[in-house]
């Protein structure tokens, strides 16, 4: 494509025509617009993005953090069931979908990818759920949610250091804070509840191995 996509039909036919619709192996009651294989997706978002300084494709991938919170929610409703949630840094909106489809009242996911916020609701109609987006920074913002999910967030050293700090305030003020973590280098040591864990298959070529225990933790204030 020699030009960038740059309206939100546009980004929604660049994610169709580089990805398919699958479930994550965690999730299989959930479809998403996911990359087949990495390596042409990665280098077509290259091409096409990467003059605009853009991100690459997190929004094609169901990560590992977010698949075994969304596992958890389906499981475990209750932590979720007419309840306002925020999937925070939602990439593909797994978590958001999950946690509407555990009985969430009202779920918004936050992306501030462009790409995420179509992926987001191409996924969402994928599955018949409505879930909605905020795009927007919303670090320190606190706007009334019962339940903030964050997976697979702890693998880059400037954003655990905004984002811990704000989760534990969110947490401090009464906010049910649920983390997945695959043992990213980020997380904080301490002030962290395990309420689940799961092996979650990977692939070699994202993850560097082929299952990878994650954990849902709960962040205390
Ligand atoms: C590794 S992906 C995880 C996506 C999803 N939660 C999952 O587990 O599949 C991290 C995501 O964080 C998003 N992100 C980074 N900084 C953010 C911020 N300040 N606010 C919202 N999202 C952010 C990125 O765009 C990316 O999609």
């Amino acid at each position: 494509m020699s030009v960038p996509p740059s309206t939100p039909e546009q980004r929604r036919s660049f994610i169709q025509s580089q990805t398919a619709l699958a479930s994550p192996p965690l999730t299989p009651e959930i479809k998403l617009n996911l990359a087949t294989e990495i390596t042409p997706i990665w280098e077509a978002t290259e091409a096409t993005l990467e003059a605009n300084n853009l991100p690459p494709p997190y929004w094609a991938f169901a990560w590992p953090g977010g698949q075994a919170v969304t596992r958890f929610l389906l499981d475990h409703p209750q932590w979720v069931r007419g309840k306002r949630v925020l999937d925070f840094a939602a990439g593909s909106g797994l978590s958001a979908i999950g946690a509407r489809m555990a009985g969430a009242e009202r779920v918004q996911a936050n992306e501030i990818d462009d790409f995420a916020i179509e992926a987001i609701l191409l996924n969402a109609a994928s599955n018949n759920i409505a879930v909605d987006v905020l795009r927007h920074d919303l670090i320190g913002r606190n706007e009334g949610w019962d339940v903030v999910i964050a997976g697979d967030v702890c693998y880059e050293k400037p954003m655990s250091d905004r984002v811990i700090p704000w989760l534990r305030g969110l947490a401090g003020s009464g906010v049910t804070v649920l983390m997945g973590d695959p043992g990213r280098a980020y997380l904080p040591a301490q002030g962290l509840v395990e309420v689940a864990s799961y092996d979650v298959p990977t692939s070699k070529e994202l993850e560097d191995r082929e299952l990878r225990v994650t954990r849902v933790l709960r962040l205390m204030p």
